[in-house]
């Protein structure tokens, strides 16, 4: 079967000091694996290094059939487009509407169409359940909403993968719990993967899933 992340022998490093090294692990289609640590232990370090925002330096590696070894600056907007990446703080623009920050994406990433446009925003928006919030401005939403429309935005490519880094993290537990039902759905309603770096333990227990454990400089499989 195809891997929808794939990483051998990887080294991940953060201004030239290596934070990671013999990094391996693959993710399924479909799978939804938790990446858990301390704080500074490296989760955000290898969530970069799979959406190219630090480049890999020792060993191999591939996200959707996307190899990230000597990716090129011009390439990084390709491998983006196969993967939804979701942050704790949600990174709206926060000087437009919801749908407006949806347009914008899918304008940036080549779409041309006016009617499906809108038409694929108001899916992803049904899909995360906010529709009713398209034409509201962020800072209107609750911090749950908040995430439901980065949800919707990472959505918009119909990505293989959706990396989250800390997505719950913050959110209060009832909020948190909505969010993991929905990115749990994502995996078997849309076949998306996803991998999700977490010290959110309460989640972990409350959703059991596959779960590599960050630590000592190493990834350890479980
Ligand atoms: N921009 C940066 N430049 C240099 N070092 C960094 C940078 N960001 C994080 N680090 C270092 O990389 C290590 C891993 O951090 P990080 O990946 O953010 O961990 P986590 O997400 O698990 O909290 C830490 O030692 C941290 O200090
Ligand atoms: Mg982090």
């Amino acid at each position: 079967m195809e891997k929808i992340i794939e990483l051998s022998n990887a080294t991940i490093e953060q201004g030239g000091a290596v934070v990671l090294s013999e990094v391996n692990f693959s993710i399924d289609p479909a799978e939804f694996v938790y990446l858990i640590g301390k704080t500074g232990s490296g989760k955000s370090s290898l969530l970069k290094t799979l959406y190219g925002e630090l480049p890999l330096t020792q060993g191999t590696g591939s996200v959707a059939g996307y190899s990230l070894n000597d990716l090129r600056k011009k390439e990084i907007p390709f491998l983006r487009r196969k993967m939804g990446i979701v942050f704790q703080d949600f990174q709206l623009l926060m000087d437009r509407t919801v749908i407006q920050n949806l347009y914008f994406v899918l304008k940036a990433t080549g779409w041309k169409n006016k009617a499906e446009i809108h038409s694929r925003a108001m899916s992803v928006l049904q899909l995360v359940g906010i529709e009713q919030k398209a034409d509201q401005m962020p800072n209107r939403l609750s911090g749950g909403e908040q995430q439901r429309v980065s949800i919707a935005r990472a959505l918009l490519n119909d990505p293989k993968i959706i990396l989250a880094d800390e997505p719950t993290g913050n959110l209060d537990v009832e909020t948190s719990t909505e969010i993991m039902e929905l990115l749990l759905a994502l995996t078997k309603e849309e076949n998306t993967s996803v991998l999700m770096a977490t010290h959110d333990l309460q989640m972990v227990q409350k959703f059991p899933a596959r779960t590599l454990k960050v630590d000592s400089g190493k990834v350890q499989l479980s």
